[in-house]
């Protein structure tokens, strides 16, 4: 009876050590997740169980974190930090975190961005969401380098949305070889330049809606052009159709096929032709040729100048004409009389040549 006792204690103890959970988490084994949600917590806790596979800190005010905030948390796949107001994030934070497959960092403030942050030995992150989590559009350039510096070489998803973001630093994208979905919708982009999409051979997918772009020029069309197998999504966008669009348009109607949200892309300026469709607005001459019939115009004019100046020296030269018109008279008819003498000297030359007995006897002395 003791014996059992004991056994029930000690197998009530061990399944409380076996089933540790923070204070203010929630841990399920079975599932193997654990949840600390809107609970105040100003740093990740300690103590989450090691066969934790999904951990889920949300809602809650930790402003930093570091590798000391994930020791021993090896199993974890999926990790959810969104809505922390996280500031900075130290280098090789997620090192350990050698099974992480998935990070989220969404709806953050994220100012400090440290080069390795998103190092995971192993390689293994294939998804991170850094949507809304970025403090302001200065952050852009640390995150670029983190980017760069964290091996991401597996990721294949990326979620920059929400952002703020206004350019896109050249070869930010460079190191992530693998990437098949890139989001950079609802950002204020206003250009893309030179190597922005450097690297993304194997993109599949890029949103670019909701941004600032009025239109694309010819670096940002051919930056499009240097992924010609991904799927675009383009909406949203305040395109300005005034003369200047025409190659964007032109390139529009080419690529047709790859913008998904080919209805969306609209004008927003001129007002006069606001709710256009790009490609419509491709059919019309957006006031290009204007610049165009101004040089004919001009053409026109000069050739009616040259006219008018011409006829005027015909006038004279009429003119002229009408004011020797006795000694012009009498210069024909003394013209008339010389080219009588030089006729019938002719026609005399002629009747002699042409009588074949003199031409008999030229011919005879010649043999
Ligand atoms: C991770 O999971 C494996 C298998 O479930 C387990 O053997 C190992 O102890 C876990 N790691 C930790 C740190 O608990
Ligand atoms: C990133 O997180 C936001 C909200 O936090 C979510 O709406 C979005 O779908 C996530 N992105 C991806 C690619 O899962
Ligand atoms: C590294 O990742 C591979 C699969 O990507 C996995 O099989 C292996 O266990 C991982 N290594 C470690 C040390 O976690
Ligand atoms: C971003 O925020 C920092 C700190 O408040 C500020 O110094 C910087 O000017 C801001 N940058 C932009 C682009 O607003
Ligand atoms: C776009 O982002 C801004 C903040 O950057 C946010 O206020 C707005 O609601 C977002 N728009 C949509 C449609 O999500
Ligand atoms: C972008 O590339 C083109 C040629 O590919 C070059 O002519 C142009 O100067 C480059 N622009 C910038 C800003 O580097
Ligand atoms: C443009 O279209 C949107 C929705 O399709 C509509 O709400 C808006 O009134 C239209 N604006 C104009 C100027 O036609
Ligand atoms: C769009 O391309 C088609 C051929 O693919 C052509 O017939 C049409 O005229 C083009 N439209 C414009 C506006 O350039």
């Amino acid at each position: 009876m003791r014996d059992l006792e004991r056994c029930l204690i000690f197998c009530a103890l061990l399944a409380s050590v076996y089933a540790a959970c923070p204070s203010r988490c929630e841990c399920s084994e079975a599932a193997h997740t654990v949840k600390c949600v809107s609970k105040d917590l100003r740093s990740i806790p300690t103590g989450i169980p090691g066969y934790t596979r999904n951990l889920f800190i949300t809602g809650n005010q930790i402003g930093r974190i570091g590798p000391e905030s994930f020791i021993g948390l090896e199993n974890v796949t999926t990790l959810s930090l969104s809505n922390n107001r996280i500031s900075e994030v130290e280098s090789q934070t997620f090192a350990r975190l050698r099974n992480l497959r998935a990070l989220d960092l969404s709806n953050n403030q994220l100012a400090i961005i440290h080069p390795e942050a998103f190092t995971v030995q192993n390689q293994s992150l294939r998804e991170l969401n850094l949507s809304r989590a970025l403090y302001n559009h200065s952050s852009v350039m640390d995150l670029a380098t983190s980017l760069r510096w964290s091996s991401l070489g597996a990721l294949q998803v990326l979620d920059l949305s929400h952002n703020s973001l206004i350019l896109l630093p050249a070869r930010i994208f460079s190191h992530l070889l693998n990437l098949r979905h890139l989001q950079l919708s609802n950002n204020s982009l206003v250009a893309i330049h030179n190597s922005t999409f450097q690297g993304l051979e194997k993109l599949e997918e890029l949103d670019l809606s909701q941004n600032a772009l009025k239109t694309v020029g010819e670096e940002g069309i051919q930056e499009l052009d240097y992924i010609p197998r991904t799927t675009l999504l383009l909406g949203n966008n305040p395109f300005m159709c005034k003369c200047g669009i025409e190659s964007f348009t032109l390139w529009v109607n080419r690529s047709q096929a790859r913008i998904w949200d080919i209805d969306r892309l609209v004008c927003a300026f001129p007002v006069s032709m606001r709710n256009t469709s790009l490609l419509e607005a491709g059919k019309l001459t957006l006031g290009c040729h204007q610049r165009d019939a101004g040089g004919d115009l001009a053409l026109q004019t000069s050739y009616v100048f040259l006219g008018l100046v011409l006829g005027f020296i015909g006038l004279i030269f009429l003119f002229v004409l009408y004011l020797n018109r006795k000694g012009i008279k009498k210069r024909i008819y003394d013209m008339r009389d010389a080219c009588r003498e030089v006729w019938e000297g002719y026609h005399y030359r002629f009747e002699i040549d042409s009588d074949p007995r003199l031409s008999q006897v030229s011919t005879a002395a010649d043999v």
